[in-house]
Parts: structure tokens; C-alpha cells; sequence
């Protein structure tokens, strides 16, 4: 199908790009070039699809059977801007759309996207926060358990009114541009989900160290002070994997510079190494407008900056006065690539991309003049046309410069700021946060919608940024950020300290505590990672992710899975000692007590401040390896699986060597199958050839009675506990395995 027809004030092409995608173009006169920010190819058009059928100024979205899946009430250029409004029923939820406040379904907010620095989400979170520094235009829209999508590939400003004006119409327009729409016709969240995935590009592996716990500030002052906290995080046994240098690190804020503070930064990070924790350093956009700085001189040379008119547009930032790189042209990302070898020289490993909406202090709307030129691969755009992908093409040429340095190794790149598509290039963390409950609770819906949008890879400033953090707020959120994809514990200038152990021994033990676990999970997570990079699967996901069926589900958005069988639900209240917890439907144990319950029902969870309520799905199976003070201690020779029995279930193990783009692997399906009593376990062949685990250790949960184990058919010795009910072995690891306990 690819069909071309008059629309109100335009022409539309309609075309399938799979059987469950369409995609619906139009223009107001002629069609530019077909050139995305988001998708790098699209794939060729497919046949037997969805379909769209046009009545009146209406039209409805039909899937492959010819069943109505959305009613739209118009699209096309009514009053000169492209818009398309979409008729919502009463139960309608809207998830997705990327990073935005305000709760996890989206409906009877108004969402304004355009990339914008916004200076702590404010204090508190009100639903008039329209904008903020990520702007995904993805929409799943869940209707009574039936799930379908929407996309507007445009990087100008759009405005979503998701029943806020109208409560029954969403309405979506962009100041500029053309009419770009994605139809995904569901029904599955999942089915969309990798769709969307497929279509932006996947997360790439990140690198094992970029998984454990991070620590930042803003700033550590020193080098000295840098080596000190390392050294404390080891003195006191809390794991730790990278330390962060804000932008004190630098000479009058000059991107890629040290100043005398930081007089060996080489050394700084070979003992840094030595400790086993990477570097990550902040990346700026703004280059300073010192006519001395050889940044800016190179990048004079190469025409590098963004224009206003005929000459370079210098605005302000932390440097003072500065000029942007170009970055939607490949020469630029090139030549940022170069000047970024500075860092990785001194043994910098990863690279933090911040301010790139681009932040600017020099105007009141924080961000460039719209009638800047980019100089695009597909011609002369003005930054109204294209602002929105400013970040995302920065953060891909800052990947580029961390390949440049290590071809051959899994880059580490975080940024604030993003289009659809960004986490091809990095990670998302959500920006200035505050030290307060409401931010702690907000950022979960955050990062689930983020999840959702193609971004499995994100995670919040745990502690809070703006404002001091306190004790049981740290602690709290600690427990919350060790089942989140990105952990870092990260605080504004002049806030109180928030390392782990600024609050006391109680506090101090209780972040080690959530570090320790976090550590010890990282096996479950690193395969949720290998998941998500193959298929666009979210690693955090919201409960109506696998259960798409149950209203229930889809109205909890203070907890959340982390994968399909550990069900994360954070204590989000100053004082609480105990919260109510939401189990999906089918069995659900307590990870705590050996406590099970029937799903589809709130249970009130136990939750001094040392402990997060945790349940684990009947069936689940879930890999654990001893604690280690950082991944590059990490070893999976011994891995304990944990059952929880109750039903079928499995997981796929997977390991490399934590850093390498095409090394090795190690894949391979545990499965159990439940019988009453016990239950047989199978690991099926592996695959790959990267080193096995050399024993399994196996932890078999409500095991009541005293049970035997074979192991291919011979019996084993099993320890046995009868108050944790649970039935303890090792198996060593070989191709064929099979394992009954009866
Ligand atoms: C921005 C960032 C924050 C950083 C600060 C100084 O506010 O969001 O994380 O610490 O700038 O670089």
C-alpha cells in the first residue's frame, strides 16, 4: 500500500511499514526530502497491513482484520499547522511520550515538546510544567486493554493535548513542518513497544561498569577530593563503580580543559583505576568565546559553530559567552570527536552530555534564536525546525569520540537531553530533580514512561539534586535507584553532602545495604540489558506492561517490575513504616518473609527503613552473585539461581566479558517447571563461547517438606532450612543438565 490523496490544506501519503505500522505523511505544498533525526532507515514498505480509511475530514485507523483501532476527527492543515486530533474514550489511558511530569498515564495533561533546561522540575511538581529537557513524541494509547501507538517524527515544537482541553479529544500539533505520523495497531504494549524500538534504533549494550552504582557532585573541587571519596567508598566497603567530574574540573568552564586544581588528571584516573573506578567527565555544549582557546579556534577553522545570519550566534552558559557546535553535520561531530581525545588522553572513560538543549542564559526563552541556521544533512534548517534534536545529535558525536579512543569497547555516554531515537547514541538521566518525596515518587513514572519510549536505559538523580537531601530521604532513595537501570547518586552546589554515608551509620548501612543488592543482582539486570538491546524490552517496566489486561495495573504507578518477576514497590512517604502494595494477577512471594500471596490484591507491606518491599512472580528465577566493590571484581564462576516456585517460568542467563562490542557470550534458557510438590529444572544448551559459569548454585524457595534432588537422575545432597523453607544445592555446570527436587 502506499497511496497519495488530498487532506485539508495539504497532500497525504499513506503507507504501510509493517503489517502493524503505518505511516501517515503530508504536506502543505510539496514534500521535502524524507530525512529523519530519529530513524536511521526505514524499512521497505510492507504489504497485508493496517489501514486507513478516509471520511470526510475524519478518518479511522483500522488493524489487519478491519477492526476500528483509533477514530480520528482530523489531519492536515486546518489553521496552518499540521494537526491531527484523535477521538479518546472515557477509559482511555496515555503512557509514554517520553520524559515528562506529572504522573504516569498522561491523560488531561497538555505537553508542550520543546527541550528546555528547567532548573529543578520546580519544588513541586504542577501540572502546568509543560516542557522539559527530552521531548519523545510517542504516545501508547491503552483502551480497555487493548494497546496501540502513535509517533510524530518531528523535531520542531509539538504541543500533545491529551484530553486537557477537550476531555475526549487528543490533539497534536507542530508549529512546523509536515505531518509525519506512525500508527502502531497493537494490541500488545510489548508489540508496539519493539516496534518503536525497531524503528528508532535499539540501546546498544552499555559496558557491565555502567550498571553498577555511580557516585557525582556538583562538584568534587579537587583532585585530592575525588581520590578521597574513591578511598571512602572503599574504607567503608560500598560498592562503587565511577566517580564524576562536574564542571569545576575545568578552566573557566573551557570544555576539555583542567585547571590547576585538577593539575595530573592522568594520574587522577590511573589511581582512580587502581581502586577499580572509571571517570566520567561533564561535556558542555558551549564552546567559551576566548579568541586564546584552541577549542574554539579549531572549531572556528571548520565553520563549526551555529549561525545567526552571516555570522556565528554567541550566547552564554557557565563559560560566559559561547558559541554552538553545529552538531547536525557530520564534519562537526567529527571534529568534537577530535577535541574530545583531550579526556580520554587522561583517562576518562565515559562521557556526560549536559546543557545540550542547548541551555542559554543570554536570552529568556534558555535556548538558541529560532532563526539560528543549522547547516543539516539535508540542507539549511532553522533551529525552530529542528531544536528538539539538538541533544541527541550531540550525544552521537560524543559516542563517536568515546569510540574514537576505544574502538573496540561498549562507549559510556549519559545525556539530559534527547529526541526520539536517543538512546542509540546514550543514556537519559532526568536533570535537576529536588531533594523531596514528591520527586522520589514522580521519578518513577518518569523513568517508566521514559522506558516505554524506546529509552530503556535511564535512571534519576538519586537523592535529589537541588535542594539538601536528608537521611531517611537518601536512604529511601537508594533503595528506590539499585532496581532502577541507571544508579547514581548525584546533589547540587552548595546542598549538603550526599555520599552514602553523610547521614549517620543507620543511613550509611542502609545505602551499603541497597549497593550490596544491587551488585549481587547485577547478573538478572545485565540480561535484562542484553534484552533490551536486541529487542527494545524495557528493563524497568510498569505493571500493565504484562498485564495490559487489568485496570489495576494500569492505574499503580508507584511501583514497578524490573523484568517480568521482581516487583519493585518503594517506600515513597517521610515516616512510613509500611505501604499498601498492588500484585498483578497469579501468585506473588514475599521476597522478605516466606510469606505468598494471590495476586489481584493489595497486601500491606512491612518496610522498616532498612528494607524496599520486594515480590517475586511464582516461577521466577532470578541470578545472584556474591557482592563485589565493583564490576571489575565481578564474577559469575559461581551463580546462585533463586526459584520461587508456584507456576512455569524461566530466564535467559546471559554474561561477556563486560566491555568488548563483539566479544564473546555466554546465552543460555533456565527453565522450571513446577510440580506439587517441587519441580524439575532444565538449563537448555547454551550458545556462544565466552567462559561458563563453572557451578550453579540453587536456592529453591517454600520447599515445605524434606525433598529430594537428582541431578540427571542421580541424587544429590541438599541442604535444607525449614524456617526460610527453602532447599539449598550446587550443581557444576555442564551441557545437559536436568533437576528434579520431589
Ligand atoms: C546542570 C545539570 C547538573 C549539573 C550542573 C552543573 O544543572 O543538570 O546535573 O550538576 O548543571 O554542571
Amino acid at each position: 500500500m502506499r497511496k497519495e490523496f488530498a487532506i485539508e490544506g495539504g497532500r497525504a501519503r499513506l503507507s504501510a511499514i509493517w503489517p502493524d505500522v503505518l505511516r501517515l505523511r503530508a504536506a502543505r505544498e510539496k514534500f521535502g526530502p524524507d530525512r529523519s533525526f530519529a530513524i536511521d532507515r526505514l524499512p521497505p514498505a510492507a504489504k497485508g497491513a493496517a489501514s486507513l480509511a478516509f471520511e470526510g475530514t475524519g478518518f479511522k485507523v483500522l488493524d489487519e482484520v478491519g477492526r476500528v483501532i483509533l477514530s480520528g476527527r482530523e489531519a492536515g492543515f486546518k489553521v496552518g499547522q499540521p494537526t491531527i486530533a484523535i477521538e479518546l474514550q472515557e477509559r482511555d489511558r496515555i503512557f509514554g511520550l517520553g520524559e515528562t511530569t506529572g504522573g504516569m498515564n498522561k491523560r488531561g495533561l497538555v505537553r508542550e515538546l520543546w527541550n528546555i533546561d528547567i532548573l529543578g522540575h520546580t519544588k513541586a511538581i504542577y501540572p502546568g510544567l509543560k516542557s522539559l529537557y527530552v521531548s519523545i513524541p510517542f504516545a501508547i494509547i491503552l483502551r480497555d486493554g487493548r494497546a496501540c501507538g502513535i509517533f510524530w517524527d518531528n523535531p520542531g515544537r509539538q504541543v500533545w493535548d491529551m484530553g486537557g482541553t477537550k476531555g475526549d479529544e487528543l490533539r497534536v500539533s507542530a508549529e512546523t513542518g509536515e505531518l509525519n505520523i506512525y500508527f502502531f495497531a497493537g494490541p500488545t504494549v510489548e508489540g508496539i513497544v519493539k516496534r518503536f524500538a525497531e524503528l528508532t534504533g535499539r540501546m546498544p549494550m552499555p559496558p557491565r561498569w555502567g550498571l553498577g552504582f555511580h557516585q557525582c557532585r556538583y562538584s568534587y573541587m579537587t583532585q585530592e577530593r575525588v581520590l578521597e571519596v574513591a578511598r571512602n567508598f572503599r574504607e567503608k566497603q560500598i560498592p562503587c563503580d565511577a566517580l564524576y567530574l562536574d564542571i569545576d574540573h575545568m578552566r573557566g568552564y573551557r570544555v576539555f580543559t583542567f585547571n590547576n586544581k585538577f593539575p595530573r588528571p592522568a594520574e587522577m584516573t590511573k589511581d582512580l583505576a587502581a581502586y577499580g573506578f572509571r571517570t566520567v567527565a561533564i561535556v558542555d555544549p558551549g564552546v567559551k568565546n576566548d579568541p586564546q582557546f584552541g577549542v574554539l579556534q579549531r572549531g572556528l577553522q571548520e565553520n563549526a559553530f551555529v549561525k545567526r545570519g552571516k555570522e556565528d550566534y554567541v550566547g552564554r552558559v557557565w563559560p560566559g559567552r559561547v558559541k554552538f557546535p553545529d552538531f547536525y553535520r557530520k564534519s562537526v561531530r567529527q571534529w568534537w570527536a577530535r577535541e574530545q581525545q583531550v579526556l580520554h588522553r587522561a583517562g576518562v572513560a565515559g562521557v556526560w552530555n549536559d546543557m545540550n538543549e542547548p541551555a542559554n542564559f543570554a536570552l529568556k526563552t534558555k535556548t538558541l534564536p529560532l532563526d539560528c541556521v543549522h547547516e543539516t544533512e539535508i540542507g539549511p534548517k532553522t533551529h525552530l525546525e529542528v531544536h528538539n534534536a539538538y541533544g541527541s545529535e550531540m550525544a552521537k558525536a560524543s559516542r563517536a569520540g568515546v569510540l574514537k579512543a576505544r574502538p573496540t569497547e561498549r562507549p559510556f555516554v549519559i545525556t539530559r537531553d534527547g529526541y526520539a531515537g536517543v538512546q542509540k547514541h546514550a543514556l537519559v538521566w532526568t536533570g535537576d530533580n529536588s531533594s523531596n518525596w514528591e520527586h522520589l515518587a514522580d521519578s518513577i513514572s518518569m523513568l517508566l514512561n521514559l522506558s516505554v519510549s524506546g529509552v530503556p536505559f535511564c535512571g534519576a538523580d538519586v537523592g535529589g539534586f537541588l535542594d539538601s537531601c536528608n537521611g531517611e530521604l537518601l536512604g529511601r532513595w537508594m533503595m528506590l535507584g539499585a532496581f532502577t537501570p541507571f544508579f547514581r547518586n548525584h546533589s547540587n552546589i552548595g546542598t549538603r553532602d550526599q555520599e552514602p554515608w553523610c547521614f549517620g551509620e543507620e543511613i550509611e548501612a542502609v545505602c551499603r545495604g541497597a549497593i550490596q543488592m544491587r551488585y549481587q543482582l547485577l547478573p538478572y539486570i545485565y540480561a535484562l540489558f542484553d534484552r533490551a538491546a536486541r529487542d527494545g524490552t524495557p528493563i524497568m517496566r510498569p505493571l500493565w506492561w504484562h498485564y495490559q489486561n487489568d485496570p489495576q495495573c494500569a492505574a499503580t504507578q508507584d511501583e514497578f517490575l524490573l523484568g517480568e518477576s521482581l516487583l519493585v514497590a518503594p517506600v515513597i512517604q517521610p515516616g512510613a513504616q509500611a505501604r499498601s502494595v498492588y500484585l498483578p494477577p497469579g501468585t506473588w512471594h514475599d521476597f522478605w518473609s516466606p510469606e505468598t500471596f494471590r495476586g489481584r490484591a493489595h497486601v500491606l507491606a512491612e518496610a522498616p527503613l532498612s528494607r524496599i518491599p520486594l515480590y517475586l512472580k511464582a516461577g521466577a528465577i532470578v541470578p545472584f552473585v556474591p557482592v563485589a566493590q565493583h564490576t571489575g571484581e565481578y564474577s559469575a564462576e559461581t551463580v546462585t539461581l533463586q526459584i520461587w516456585p508456584g507456576a512455569d517460568g524461566s530466564f535467559e542467563f546471559y554474561d561477556d566479558d563486560g566491555i568488548s562490542i563483539a566479544g564473546e557470550f555466554y546465552r543460555r534458557r533456565i527453565e522450571w517447571r513446577d510440580r506439587d510438590p517441587g519441580g524439575v529444572i532444565r538449563f537448555h544448551p547454551p550458545t556462544g563461547k565466552w567462559k561458563a559459569p563453572k557451578v550453579w548454585r540453587i536456592i529453591a524457595h517454600r520447599i515445605t517438606r524434606r525433598a529430594r534432588v537428582l541431578a540427571n537422575g542421580a541424587e544429590i545432597e541438599a541442604h535444607r532450612d525449614r524456617d526460610m523453607e527453602i532447599v539449598a544445592f550446587e550443581v557444576e555446570n555442564s551441557r545437559d543438565i536436568e533437576i528434579v527436587i520431589a
